[in-house]
């Protein structure tokens, strides 16, 4: 209303009638409306809210289109509850993969392009920074399921954090689902903070000294899948602390991977013992929060802090098509 008023005061030179007034009055009313009504399509208005799904992560946001979030300040809301939840549920989106991409810019800045498909050739998508979690070949058809894609992707299966083979690493990762099949094809997430949390404190600092080499080589060969010569050479691995400080959040999070085959500062086999000991005591039911796919649904993880991992369902019939950002673990953006 103030700003109409100062509008009407600011026509300087001009005797307005009544009518004039009025019309004038309604015209500026009507364009402070389509702006506001604009500005909500923007999600710059409505603060988020933040619906927990689980007792200690894990939240679906309230209505919002992400390829129309632009504002910093609802971008810093999304930081925040990435902060709180580490898992973000957004219900309903539609996205284009380039839109996804500048999304996941916005959110969080550049993008990991050496995710490991990469190293088994070009994907049908055209970019390296969209990841294809899908069944589906380049011709469209399900896949065979003796594809090398197929015995590739099932790694999927297995309890990890994406690109923590690669140095930088992934932070968040974005999957969108764009064709979901018509049974379950669940993702289970896993809240690493949580199960740093509930070590006694003896352990937590054990642990804190700790430095693993994760390799997808080392995780697909625990599957049989191996990469060729030529492949292996592209996927060195990289090490990375046992424990995270995840500093803008304040919290500390177990930082585990099928990938972590070796803890530098151990025997081998004394070391891989103690990886699937805290894969297992972080895998506990009460840190795991299990996603039923929706529609449209775009959740957002922090790979620092959660594993996650898909469960099965009959691929053979069934067509699934999902795609992934996943941004690199650089400096943080201020929340
Ligand atoms: C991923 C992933 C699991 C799934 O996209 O990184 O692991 O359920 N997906 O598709
Ligand atoms: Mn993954």
């Amino acid at each position: 209303m103030s700003c109409v008023c100062s509008s009407i005061r600011s026509v300087k030179g001009f005797s307005l009638n009544s009518a004039q007034k009025i019309k004038f009055f309604v015209d500026l009313e009507s364009i402070s409306f389509v702006r506001k009504l604009k500005q909500s399509q923007d999600n710059d208005l409505m603060p988020l809210k933040f619906t927990s799904l689980h007792q200690n992560f894990a939240a679906e946001v309230s209505t919002i289109s992400l390829r129309e979030t632009f504002d910093d300040s609802t971008l810093a809301e999304i930081r925040k509850g990435m902060d709180v939840y580490a898992v973000l549920v957004f219900r309903r989106q539609t996205l284009t993969d380039s839109e996804q991409m500048d999304f996941a810019r916005r959110l969080d800045g550049e993008l990991h392009s050496k995710t490991g498909a990469s190293a088994l050739g070009k994907t049908r998508l055209g970019s390296e920074a969209i990841a294809d979690i899908s069944n589906v070949s380049s011709e469209g058809s399900l896949l065979e399921q003796q594809d090398r894609k197929r015995l590739y992707s099932l790694g999927n299966r297995l309890w990890h954090t994406d690109a923590s083979f690669q140095d930088p690493a992934g932070r968040y990762s974005m999957l969108h689902a764009r064709a979901l099949p018509p049974v379950d094809a669940d993702t289970l997430f896993a809240d690493e903070r949580a199960a740093f949390d509930a070590l006694d404190d003896k352990t937590k600092t054990f642990l804190e000294g700790l430095t693993c080499h994760h390799s997808i080589v080392h995780s697909r060969q625990t599957l049989g899948f191996d990469f060729s010569d030529e492949e292996k050479l592209q996927l060195p691995g990289a090490f990375h602390p046992f424990v995270r400080n995840l500093k803008r959040a304040g919290r500390k999070s177990l930082y585990l991977a099928s990938h972590a085959g070796q803890v530098m500062e151990m025997s081998l086999p004394e070391g891989r013992l103690l990886i699937w000991e805290m894969i297992q005591h972080a895998t506990q039911p009460e840190f795991v929060y299990r996603h039923k796919w929706q529609d449209g649904d775009l959740v957002i993880w922090d790979n620092r802090c959660t594993m996650h991992r898909a469960t099965a369902f009959d691929d053979a019939k069934y067509r699934r098509e999902l795609r992934r950002v996943t941004t690199l673990d650089l400096v943080e953006a201020p929340a």
